[in-house]
């Protein structure tokens, strides 16, 4: 399919869909669409593609795809806005917070793309642990971004640190821990992004999100609000903070996509991984011992520093001859460590109930 777009236009595709720019110049979220790149949207997601001058767009569009094509933007002002407040910091770190489906992920990889286009490389530390964009759920991710990207799901991961859970309030600290290990690595003289799950609501939440704030120290919280729903956590730091609008195309997931977007980061984090055993003569499996497994729970494989190395997915655990049977694409000769999760996959990494 052919779509002509005049300049200041925009083009909201929801996937499964590719497309191409044929003629002309467009970007998506900050990000420029080099002719005859194509871009790929899963069918979970919705990106939008804005023209800086009159475009000639070519694309495929599967099944139950659809478009909408915009007059101007679908970035709320206040967007630009945060992007200016974190750029006159020049660098620091920007906390990105919001309940799920409230454009986070969208806004990071937007206010990346801008800072990159005003000369800066960018970390980005991923802490939504179930919707994980750098990393497999159930981790902490971090990259250092230096040109600007359609989706930071792209971005090849830096560090990352095991979390083995989807869902952070079980885990609290262990996320938190598992934000300032990456965060640790991250070089000091570039701006940080750091992205954060959608729990919000309840009192814990609230306790979990200023504690993370409290240990990060960020240098600007960055809120997606609909109304005052952040203002608890804000308020109880002092931490300077700027609330910005909720999109108003923002696309919700309901909980089978969320499902199938995790799957999506298992699996691709389990590409090339073959069944094999390890020998535990001096790997630590404290954290394994523990978790009283039954098989099948997800695994990291941790380095001598505690940093994950990759993921993987328990078959037996042999204690009298010191032997683990994973199904795993880690190389044991680095491995120091080995950590179990409450996570639970088959070798096509779906999640088992
Ligand atoms: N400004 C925008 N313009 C168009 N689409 C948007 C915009 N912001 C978000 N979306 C779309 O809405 C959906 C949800 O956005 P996003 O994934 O960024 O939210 P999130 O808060 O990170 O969600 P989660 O809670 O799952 O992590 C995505 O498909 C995204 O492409
Ligand atoms: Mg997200």
């Amino acid at each position: 399919m052919r779509f002509e777009l005049q300049s200041g236009r925009a083009l909201l595709v929801s996937g499964p869909a590719s497309l191409m720019v044929e003629k002309g110049s467009a970007e998506i979220l900050g990000a420029p669409l080099h002719p005859k790149h194509g871009v790929v949207i899963k069918k979970e997601k919705q990106l939008p593609i804005e023209t800086v001058e009159d475009s000639v767009l070519e694309a495929r569009l599967g099944e139950r795809a659809s478009y909408l094509e915009i007059d101007g933007t679908t970035i709320p002002e206040s967007w630009y806005a945060a992007v200016e407040a974190f750029k006159s910091l020049g660098r620091g770190r920007a906390f990105v917070l919001g309940s799920a489906d409230t454009g986070k992920s969208t806004f990071c990889t937007f206010l990346t793309n801008h800072m990159i286009k005003a000369g800066a490389e960018v970390s980005v530390v991923d802490a939504d642990i179930g919707q994980s964009d750098l990393g497999p759920p159930g981790t902490v991710g971090l990259s250092i971004i230096k040109r600007p990207m359609t989706a930071l799901e792209y971005a090849g991961v830096y560090r990352m640190a095991f979390v083995g859970e989807t869902s952070p309030s079980p885990v609290t600290e262990r996320v938190i821990e598992s934000i300032v290990k990456v965060a640790d690595r991250a070089p000091e003289d570039i701006p940080m992004v750091i992205n954060t799950d959608g729990w919000i609501t309840d009192g814990d939440a609230v306790t979990f999100k200023v504690r993370m704030i409290r240990r990060l120290m960020p240098d600007l919280i960055i809120g997606l609000a609909e109304r005052d729903e952040l203002d608890e956590i804000l308020d109880a730091t002092t931490v300077p903070s700027v609330k910005i609008q909720v999109p108003k195309y923002v696309k919700a997931r309901g909980r089978e996509e969320r499902r199938r977007l995790r799957e999506y980061g298992y699996r691709r984090y389990l590409r090339g991984a073959v069944h094999k055993n390890i020998f535990l003569e001096r790997v630590k499996i404290d954290g394994l011992l523990k978790a009283r497994c039954k098989g099948k729970e997800l695994l990291g494989f941790l380095d001598s520093d505690g940093l994950l190395l990759g993921i993987g997915i328990l078959e037996s655990l042999i204690r009298r001859r010191k032997i683990l049977r994973a199904y795993t694409n880690v190389s044991s000769r680095e491995v120091a460590e080995i950590d179990c999760g409450r996570i639970r996959l088959s070798c096509r990494g779906e999640e088992l109930d």
